[in-house]
């Protein structure tokens, strides 16, 4: 039906004789010469026609925004005067002589120019007119090239794809499981996967060495700018390959992304342990793009007279620790502080205790703050110097138990570095190494970090000691404060295995259960082995410059995980529900609406 696309075309196709087919983007009227500029997804065209044309011309008028065309005409140069330097096709315009509609089209609910600022629920009710947009076309491109280049990198190291079942058991990645009901199977469900994890580790058993998969993903969690229910990996597994080797193809591969779809050399990734992360930026995805570090203070504040201070000091799951702001007192207004206090709120944190530094040789009158009066000079002095103060500066504090200072300060960090601009390059890349194996709970048990197949870094008989003590073999890709990817070496054999989920209270009977199937695997030589997933659609996020994971994906659930355009989940019939053996339980109304029925 057509020759070229629209968008193609440039100065090398003067004078031929093109046909194209797309969409009305706009079209005027312009002293009895009709203009319209045809969109497809390579861009857009001008078209013109003029009278002469007689009953092309006719129709010509006869379109609107949005009608399908069918176009056929001469591309000729345009004037120097109507030269678009804007558009990839300015150079030229496409003198029409035949016209057909393809299909008209009513007027569309919002408009499709990029500028529009339609809300979110609108652009997800009709996403078939929202992805006509050119941003949205340039995102599924973008994610489209990217995922042929990661095929190719793949393929040429040797892996094999490999696709695993999505009807499966739980695979536990710590959120909740979609379940699926069995019809055959009274009674019982399957789970769609978190992950395909222990079906890629069972690939490495049945020997296949070199396992990739771009696969989707389902986890019933809450939802964020960047988590969706349901999402994609690259999902990555390798046998007899360390750490280091796995590390460095999966590197290799996003360094090759970058170089091939931005032109961007991310160089060597530095390695963080779990640890420093934690002191120096408070969470276990550091920004690196930001200067600013935290700094413990804890030491100093055991003694002092501020119990705000002195609690946590004392205890010893607190933490203490200041960030600097340099020049912050001049940056920051009083309210700006106040907004930032509510900020960490979020968090946790019950307060934001700061101190403006005027003049930090001058103890006494220099240091502006509600708080500089509960601490003693020596603290002060302590203080600064730990933070190397200079006058101008701004000091925030946190006090409180390790987990919520880290959590608090380390979100204030990222949005002052947002607020403030301070990011001191645009791409930062980083390897953090070395996690707990565990997170313990208030009431003491233990969570797994990454999950229960990760391999510690001691021997059984040591975790069965020092559980909480206990490192990983794991590792996490961060760029620019967001986890692309995790993965470890997997634990292969089964005595491993069994300390681990004794370790997570997952007692005999649950383990064979859940996991008879894996535990049997492992008898059977099973290879050392090890991997990682990458969030694909926060690569393509991160890549493109969006700020929301939906806008990389074609058809994504809104943030309470539905979808606004088919509207599902739905309900389903009596007979549906009566064939699976589920019977619906009526929610129970609160007693007022229950009377005014
Ligand atoms: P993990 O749970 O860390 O590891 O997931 C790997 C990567 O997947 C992305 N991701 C998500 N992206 C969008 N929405 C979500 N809800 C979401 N959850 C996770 C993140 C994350 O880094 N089986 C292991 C990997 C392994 O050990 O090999 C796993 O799934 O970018
Ligand atoms: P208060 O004694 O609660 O009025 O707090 C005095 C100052 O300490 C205020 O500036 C609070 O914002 C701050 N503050 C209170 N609790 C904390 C905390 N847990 N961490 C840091 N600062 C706090």
């Amino acid at each position: 039906m057509r020759s070229d696309y629209c968008g193609t075309l440039t100065a090398k196709d003067i004078d031929r004789e093109v046909t194209l087919c797309g969409w009305v983007d706009r079209r005027r009227d312009h002293g009895g010469v009709i203009f319209i500029d045809l969109r497809d997804r390579e861009g857009i065209v001008q078209v013109v026609f003029d009278p002469d044309t007689g009953e092309h011309f006719n129709l010509a008028d006869r379109v609107r925004g949005e009608y399908v065309l069918q176009v056929t005409g001469k591309v000729r140069a345009r004037d120097a005067a109507t030269v678009n330097p804007n558009m990839a096709t300015g150079e030229v315009e496409i003198y029409g002589t035949a016209l057909s509609i393809l299909n008209e089209a009513e007027t569309t609910p919002f408009p499709l120019d990029s500028h529009s600022s339609v809300g979110e629920d609108v652009r997800l009710k009709f996403r078939y007119l929202d992805l006509r947009r050119a941003e949205m076309q340039k995102s599924l491109r973008f994610r489209s090239k990217l995922t042929n280049v990661v095929r190719n990198y793949l393929d040429e190291q040797g892996f094999l794809d490999i696709e695993t079942p999505i009807l499966t058991r739980a695979t536990p990645e710590g959120a909740r499981d979609y379940l699926v009901p069995s019809r055959t199977h009274e009674s019982k469900f399957f789970a769609l996967p978190q992950s395909p994890q222990l079906f890629k580790q069972l690939l490495m058993v049945s020997g296949f060495d070199r396992y990739y998969q771009i696969a989707k993903c389902f986890r019933d969690e809450d939802l964020r700018a960047d988590r969706q229910p349901e999402f994609t990996q690259i999902d990555i597994e390798t046998s007899f390959m360390d750490e280091e080797g796995i590390m460095s193809v999966t590197e290799g591969m996003v360094r090759q992304l970058f170089t091939q779809l931005k032109d961007v050399d991310l160089g060597d990734f530095p390695r963080m342990t779990y640890a420093e992360a934690m002191q120096k930026y408070g969470s276990d995805k550091p920004d690196l793009r930001i200067p600013l570090e935290l700094v413990d203070v804890k030491d100093l504040m055991g003694e002092v007279d501020f119990k705000v201070f002195s609690g946590p000091a004392k205890d010893p799951k607190g933490r203490v620790t200041a960030l600097k702001v340099p020049g912050g007192n001049e940056k920051l207004t009083r309210k700006q502080i106040d907004d930032y206090t509510k900020f960490v709120s979020i968090y946790g944190a019950k307060g934001l205790a700061y101190i403006k530094v005027n003049d930090k040789n001058d103890l006494e009158e220099g240091l502006q703050s509600p708080i500089v009066k509960f601490l003693p000079t020596e603290a002060r002095k302590g203080i600064l110097e730990r933070v190397e103060a200079e006058n101008g500066d701004l000091i925030f504090f946190g006090a409180d138990k390790a987990t919520v200072v880290s959590e608090a300060l380390g979100a204030l960090r990222c949005k002052l570095g947002e607020d403030l601009d301070l990011y001191t390059r645009e791409w930062a890349p980083l390897w953090v190494v070395d996690f707990p194996m565990f997170e313990e709970e208030d009431d003491g048990s233990l969570n797994s970090l990454h999950h229960p197949f990760t391999a510690p870094s001691c021997s059984p008989e040591e975790l069965a000691k020092n559980p909480a003590e206990a490192l990983s073999r794991a590792y996490d890709m961060v760029l620019n404060g967001t986890e692309l990817g995790g993965g470890s070496i997997r634990i292969h054999n089964q005595n491993m295995q069994q300390a681990v989920f004794r370790a997570l209270g997952i007692g005999e009977e649950e383990q064979r259960e859940k996991f008879g199937f894996l535990l049997d695997a492992l008898k059977y030589g099973a290879p050392p082995h090890g991997g990682l997933a990458f969030g694909l659609d926060r690569l393509v996020m991160l890549m493109v410059g969006a700020s929301s994971i939906r806008d990389v994906i074609a058809f994504p659930k809104t943030q309470s995980a539905a979808c606004v355009m088919t509207d599902a989940p739905g309900a389903v019939d009596e007979i549906q529900l009566k064939e699976l053996n589920i019977r619906l339980r009526k929610k129970e109304k609160p007693a007022a609406e229950a009377k005014a029925d």
